[in-house]
């Protein structure tokens, strides 16, 4: 599998979110990355269907959003109705993950789990055959910029393991303060899709930034 990059638009500027987009569709990176944040699973509010609906309209990229909100449930048609293509859940939101995760692709979508970095990677040994994307968390959601955390690599390759054990091939993706001093090493471990948001959108060169941080 070939490495995706999926620049996250949090780190954007959202004055200029055309000409932000139109970067992004211009470089090699395959996915478009939208954190949705509720202010309560995570102390920080992000943005939505407004927001959301004018990122669709320009990108010409898949989009990929992470839910860090409770009670996804409740809004998983609207994110099929507004585009999305990967639809991401947190484990520590969801009581009946595996219900959700049915209904993520009922609605037409790809099914993501996030794990947070104190969640345990065997935790998803019932559930990894079900879905499409697993999201090892390599910050504690709620902000862009954060340092990363490197009990990542351990965890990405524990994920890697579980999937060849299941005989199951997810995508692993990785987020948070990622980027060309991690990169690499996290691909080394078993990750194929990389979020960076810092690192992309306050580079000098952005196109050259997800060109390098690709390491292909
Ligand atoms: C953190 C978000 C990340 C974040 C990445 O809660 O899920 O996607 O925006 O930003 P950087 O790459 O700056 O850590
Ligand atoms: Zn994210």
């Amino acid at each position: 599998m070939k490495h995706i990059i999926s620049p996250s638009i949090l780190a954007a500027d959202f004055a200029n979110l055309g000409a932000e987009i139109e970067k992004i569709n211009n470089s090699q990176a395959e996915w478009i990355h939208l954190d949705i944040m509720d202010g309560v699973f995570v102390p920080n509010i992000s943005f939505g269907f407004p927001v959301i609906k004018y990122v669709k309209k320009y990108a010409r990229k898949i989009l990929d959003a992470h839910l860090m909100i409770v009670n996804p449930d409740n809004y998983i048609e609207q994110f099929g109705a507004a585009g999305i293509e990967y639809l991401t859940v947190h484990y520590e939101t969801c009581v009946h993950l595996h219900r959700t995760l049915q209904k993520i692709r009922s609605c037409g979508m790809k099914a993501g789990v996030a794990i947070n970095p104190h969640t345990p990677v065997n935790l998803l040994s019932e559930i990894i055959s079900e879905v499409d994307l697993i999201l090892i968390m390599s910050v504690n959601p709620g902000f862009s910029g954060q340092k990363f955390i490197p009990n990542t690599y351990g965890k990405v390759a524990q994920t890697k393991e579980l999937l060849q054990q299941k005989n199951a091939n997810a995508i692993i993706q990785v987020d948070g303060g990622i980027d060309l001093s991690n990169a690499a090493g996290l691909y080394e471990a078993g990750a194929n899709a990389l979020v960076a948001g810092n690192t992309i959108f306050m580079s000098n060169d952005p196109i050259n930034t997800i060109y390098q941080l690709k390491c292909e």
